[in-house]
């Protein structure tokens, strides 16, 4: 079951299926790579640079998953220290108070973007979060966060903190959508909507489409305004019968990797339609990207995996901890993706590389038939609410 688990979720399972070359094998508390193809496989590769390309490969799979030192070896480098200075700039961050989200808060500061508008669910956490940016960044820093209690899942909530921030501020260059559901079971919100796909795809449509207007106008001042979308490698275990074609088979109960796996999918999709449909016809300074953080050690790895596996989520929370990246090295290819990339529609790993992704991530048939429906379960779900509350969106981008 943990051999199962360990390949459905993301990095072991792009690890194995990116190479070919490489099994993992886990040992009773150590996980251990085993060779298993040789050089030679490469020496009858056709193309010329063949065996240096599948080194390359090898290398930067290595160095997107794992923390640590692993990272060095990379052929792409990118650290926190290459973002540009972020003066006068206002950014936005779903779940930005704790793990890559908060990795991610602390260097937008740290590199002084003006205003940090954070949405999230705990004011304990979010206490914590801005006790510790003052500590190491001073309180300047920290009075520059604004949070925002938001529950992604409450479409309505969240298109009611759009307007809040839209009233409060007259840019917005950043936009993180980070927060997420991670590998748990199925449930269902109230809206009666796969909890997976309402707070990590949908209510982020509705957070994106809502800020639209303001970021369209801060780009169109001449600014480059980067939304960056938090997908993973676990996109790769949806099903590959995902068509995306009715809420019954989004409400289909998948388990903790297939469900998680498909929300994961439905965010680069998301962002690849994104970019056909905004950056490509006609607003070249709006980027929207992916990014797989890598595996990180956050309470998503250490603590809700037991949820939906009670002993199996030991080996995850711990026998792998070594393994893992820090929050702050998790943070990297997103906040290379909101402060530094000129590309829009990639999907980016650590720590900075574009990555084609799954057969399925790749699909804008797929792409245009997950939006079709996403507009028409957002329509169709909050319909009783518009009477007062006017249209949840007014186009679907
Ligand atoms: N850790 C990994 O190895 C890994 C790998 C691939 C992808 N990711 C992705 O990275 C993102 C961040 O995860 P993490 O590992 O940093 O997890 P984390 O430490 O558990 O942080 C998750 C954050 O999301 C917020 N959040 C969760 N559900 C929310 C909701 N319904 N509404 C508003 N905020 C919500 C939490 O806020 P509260 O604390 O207030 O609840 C928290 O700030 C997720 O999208 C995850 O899927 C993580």
């Amino acid at each position: 079951m943990f051999h199962d688990m360990i390949c459905q979720i993301s990095p072991f399972r792009s690890l194995v299926c990116r190479s070919h070359l490489h099994s993992i094998h886990l040992s009773k508390s150590a996980l251990s790579l085993k060779t298993f193809s040789t050089l030679g496989n490469y020496r009858a590769a056709p193309e010329p640079g063949g065996l240096r390309k599948g080194m390359d490969a090898i290398k930067n799979t290595i160095a997107e998953n794992f923390g640590g030192k692993a990272q060095g070896i990379g052929t792409v480098q990118f650290s926190l220290d290459d973002v540009p200075d972020l003066t006068g700039k206002v950014a936005v961050i779903t779940g930005g108070s704790e793990g890559i989200g908060y990795g991610c808060t602390h260097t937008l500061l740290k590199h002084n973007v003006a205003k940090v508008y954070i949405l999230s669910i705990s004011d304990d956490v979010v206490k914590g979060a801005k006790g510790a940016i003052a500590k190491e960044l001073g309180e300047d820093k920290a009075n520059r966060t604004t949070w925002m209690k938001c529950d992604i899942s409450d479409w309505w909530g969240v298109k009611d903190i759009a307007d809040k921030i839209i009233k409060d501020t007259d840019r917005l260059d950043i936009l993180i959508n980070n927060a997420g559901r991670g590998i748990m079971t199925y449930q269902l919100t109230d809206y009666g909507v796969d909890r997976h796909m309402a707070v990590n795809h949908f209510g982020h449509v509705v957070l994106t489409s809502n800020l639209l207007p303001l970021m369209k106008e801060t780009a169109n001042k001449g600014n480059i305004v980067r939304i960056s979308n938090q997908a993973s490698n676990a996109h790769q275990a949806a099903p590959s019968d995902t068509k995306f074609e009715s809420l019954d088979e989004l409400n289909r109960d998948l388990g903790p990797n297939g469900q998680y796996g498909r929300s994961k999918l439905a965010v680069i999709l998301y962002t690849r339609y994104f970019a056909r449909k905004v950056t490509n016809a006609g607003q070249p300074n709006l980027l929207m990207n992916a990014t797989h953080p890598g595996f990180v050690s956050t309470k998503m790895s250490k603590e809700d995996i037991f949820e939906p596996f009670p002993l199996g989520g030991y080996a995850m929370a711990y026998g792998l901890e070594p393994f893992k990246k820090n929050q702050f090295e998790g943070a990297v290819p997103t906040i290379f993706a909101a402060t530094s990339t000129e590309e829009s529609g990639q999907y980016i790993c650590p720590p900075a590389i574009p990555e084609v992704g799954s057969k399925l991530a790749q699909d804008d048939a797929l792409a245009d038939t997950l939006m079709e429906l996403t507009w028409k379960v957002l329509i169709e779900k909050t319909k009783s609410g518009s009477v007062n509350q006017g249209s949840l969106l007014d186009s679907m981008i």
